[in-house]
């Protein structure tokens, strides 16, 4: 089965800037004509900047995108299905008339990057950097699953695309808000490609790429020898542009170059 070339709806969080941004643009690039993308973040400009992009460069092709303002660290199951249906109704549709059925959980934050581990004591901090990254993500791949079912034949394809981090894997010193959030996420991935046999899964690491998130990192992070990395990696030039991360991506789900539910990382493809 083709990952691309079909009618797909596509659900990308955090598709305002950086990587989530390029995600959207560039896989809209890539479905069939009547595909929906329905985008989330907290900012209605970024939301609608990443809109026009899409419709500018797929002129023609019948992309249609949802956006909606929702702030992550207060996931509801009602606001995520209501969301779906919403998108749905919108382009006078139903699950059933897409061939392809596409979540990709793009949105995360770094959190406070200044903090050891035995610095980690603040209960409101630590569950809301759970909350953003990691319950809302569990949330939201249910409610999903639950309109894109399996019991219709008609939607050939189901899949999830986890954006993920070489931290989730190696730990940096101060990032264990991010660390551990990713290395969970992964886990998460795991799991339901173990238990899903039809749904399509991969946890993607897309190397360091220059995004606001990279910048916060290189000013925030509490530890100096990380600090020095991340300012290494972006003034050598090893620092890549969210496009070559994603146009990669991009190839691996085309070339389903992973194995099922596994984390994949940008320079091991
Ligand atoms: N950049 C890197 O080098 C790198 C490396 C490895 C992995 N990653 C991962 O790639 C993903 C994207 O990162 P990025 O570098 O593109 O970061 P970014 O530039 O900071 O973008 C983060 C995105 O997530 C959204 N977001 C953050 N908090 C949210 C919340 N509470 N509710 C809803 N949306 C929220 C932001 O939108 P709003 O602010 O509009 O809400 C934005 O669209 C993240 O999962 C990150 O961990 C990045």
């Amino acid at each position: 089965m083709n990952f691309w070339g079909l009618k797909t709806f596509c659900l990308v969080t955090g598709a305002s800037r950086g990587i989530g941004k390029t995600i959207a643009i560039e896989f809209s690039k890539h479905v069939a004509p009547g595909s929906l993308f329905v985008l989330i973040a907290r900012t209605v400009e970024g939301l609608e900047g990443t809109k026009e992009t899409i419709l500018a460069g797929t002129e023609g092709k019948g992309i249609n995108v949802h956006t909606a303002v929702m702030d992550l660290l207060h996931p509801s199951a009602e606001e995520y299905a209501n969301l779906i249906s919403s998108a749905l109704e919108g382009v006078q549709e139903t699950a059933t008339s897409f061939k392809h059925a596409l979540l990709v959980h793009n949105a995360g934050n770094l959190g406070n990057a200044k903090r050891r581990v035995i610095e980690m004591d603040n209960f409101t901090e630590i569950q809301n950097y759970w909350t953003v990254n990691i319950t809302s993500m569990i949330m939201l791949t249910s409610e999903f699953f639950k309109v894109f079912n399996e019991t219709d034949p008609s939607i050939l394809q189901r899949s999830v695309v986890q954006i993920t981090s070489l931290a989730g894997v190696d730990p940096f010193k101060c990032w264990g808000y991010y660390s551990a959030g990713k290395a969970c996420r992964d886990m998460i991935m795991k799991t339901l490609a173990m238990e899903e046999s039809r749904i399509q899964v991969i946890s993607w690491a897309p190397g360091p790429v220059e995004t606001d998130m990279f910048h916060e990192a290189c000013r925030e992070t509490g530890d100096q020898s990380v600090t020095e990395i991340m300012n290494e990696t972006l003034t050598s030039g090893k620092v890549l542009s969210p496009l070559t991360s994603v146009t990669k991506l991009i190839t691996v789900l085309e070339n389903k170059q992973f194995v099922k539910g596994e984390h994949v990382d940008y320079f091991d493809v």
